[in-house]
């Protein structure tokens, strides 16, 4: 698990910022639950990677528990609790803390927090757009540069037109993506190990294989017909980016599948250019899962997008935060000030300003280099400056000073 130091916050802060006011801005409203969730709901069926990384334990009364490896059971629990009372659409961003016991390398920890961003009961395309757009806005707010990352979109629903072009029955799909979606990390004969035992022969392991080398939509379309509906979703969607003014940053990729079961449609996942890191983000349409909980049926569109991996491109693009906080530190060089700067920190903090107190009296050089690591302005009162009412703020920065009345 992480810790978290005072260095280390400041870039938490810094993504969680951007992702705070990027989900307001576009209209989301926040929402949040307890890290502790029912196994039962987090549990589904096999074949997902994230079944089998969840920390779960059993608790005092006997109850399954386990720390929430994601957010959206938890979202459609809480959908469907008040189903009848909200109205939908409804848009909801949290910030979430999720555990997951993965084997531990660049970009994936135990722990980590998501921005989630969701809308639920819309089908319209636009939902997919209005989520990526603002996943785009938070990578711009935290100055990430747009040539730096491409948003890879494919549509389950497509793929599964083509595999009922090559003969592959419906019921063996969701089998396929979950062995589709390791293409790149596994072996190719272990993928088709792992969709021979979902009873496919050879020669449809190997043509479900091979439509992973389709390069553009219109070779998609080609295969699976001019009037692919799920074709012509992608193709929406890209026109309404364009509207968003965030084309450039959308790609076509067959090979986007996912490694959650639920999704149902349009599927997508942000990667930086060069290759270099695991995904920025990824989400998509997961029209089935408040049903699947026993809610009413309601579509459903969403993303996660973690702090790990923007926080590493962050620092691999030297985007750090230079600029430090206002701050205001205040000394003293005798006990006998002591309670001069009390009464000028408390009437400096009044007027909104941050301070910093110094607890004990100071040699000047002492204070000053303490003042110069962890503020912007300093005050240094000595004995001369109680008895006169004055002292001096200094601008750290640019040395200028400015006489500031004691009270
Ligand atoms: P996910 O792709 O499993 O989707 O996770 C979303 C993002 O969380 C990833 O792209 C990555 O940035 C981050 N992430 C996931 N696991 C780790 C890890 N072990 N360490 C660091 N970062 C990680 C979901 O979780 C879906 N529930 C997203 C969603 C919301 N779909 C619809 N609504």
């Amino acid at each position: 698990m992480r810790d978290f130091y005072p260095e280390d916050m400041k870039l938490r802060n810094r993504i969680f910022d951007a992702w705070r006011s990027s989900a307001t801005a576009s209209g989301f409203e926040q929402y949040d639950a307890c890290v502790v969730e029912s196994l039962e709901l987090l549990q589904r069926k096999a074949g997902e990677e994230i079944v089998n990384q969840i920390y779960a334990f059993e608790d005092k009364s006997g109850r399954n528990l386990a720390l929430r490896p994601e957010m959206t059971p938890t979202l459609a629990r809480m959908v469907a609790a008040r189903q009848g009372a909200l109205s939908f659409p409804i848009k909801w961003f949290t910030i979430a803390q999720c555990f997951r016991y993965e084997r531990m390398t660049r970009g994936r920890k135990r722990e980590h927090y998501q921005l989630n961003l969701d809308i639920i009961d819309e089908d319209s395309v636009a939902a997919e757009a209005e989520v990526i757009y603002t996943a785009i806005s938070a990578l711009r707010r935290m100055g990430v540069p747009d040539s730096a990352y491409k948003v890879r979109v494919s549509n389950r629903a497509l793929l599964s037109e083509l595999l009922v072009s090559l003969g592959i029955e419906k019921e063996f799909h969701s089998g396929v993506f979950m062995a589709l979606d390791k293409k790149g990390k596994i072996p190719r004969e272990e993928i088709e190990g792992l969709m021979r035992a979902e009873n496919l022969d050879d020669s449809a392991c190997s043509a479900a294989f091979d439509l992973m080398d389709i390069s553009t939509l219109e070779d998609a379309e080609q295969i699976a017909g001019e009037s692919s509906p799920s074709a012509a979703r992608i193709s929406e969607l890209f026109a309404l980016l364009a509207d968003y003014g965030v084309a450039d940053q959308a790609v076509f990729d067959i090979s986007v599948i996912r490694g959650l079961s639920y999704y149902t449609g349009i599927v997508f996942e942000a990667f930086d250019v060069k290759g270099e890191f695991r995904a920025i983000f990824g989400g998509g349409r997961y029209d089935n899962l408040l049903s699947a909980i026993g809610g009413k049926p309601a579509s459903a569109v969403g993303l996660g997008f973690g702090d790990v991996v923007i926080g590493e491109i962050i620092q691999s693009l030297g985007l750090e935060e230079t600029t430090s906080l206002e701050c205001v530190a205040i000394g003293y060089m005798t006990d006998d000030e002591r309670s001069v700067a009390t009464r000028l920190a408390g009437k400096l903090r009044s007027e909104g300003r941050n301070v910093t107190l110094q607890t004990r009296p100071a040699k000047a050089k002492a204070f000053f280099s303490f003042a110069g690591a962890n503020a912007t302005h300093a005050v240094f009162i000595g004995p001369d400056d109680r008895l006169s009412g004055k002292a001096n703020l200094k601008n750290l920065a640019t040395r200028e000073q400015t006489a500031i009345d004691l009270v």
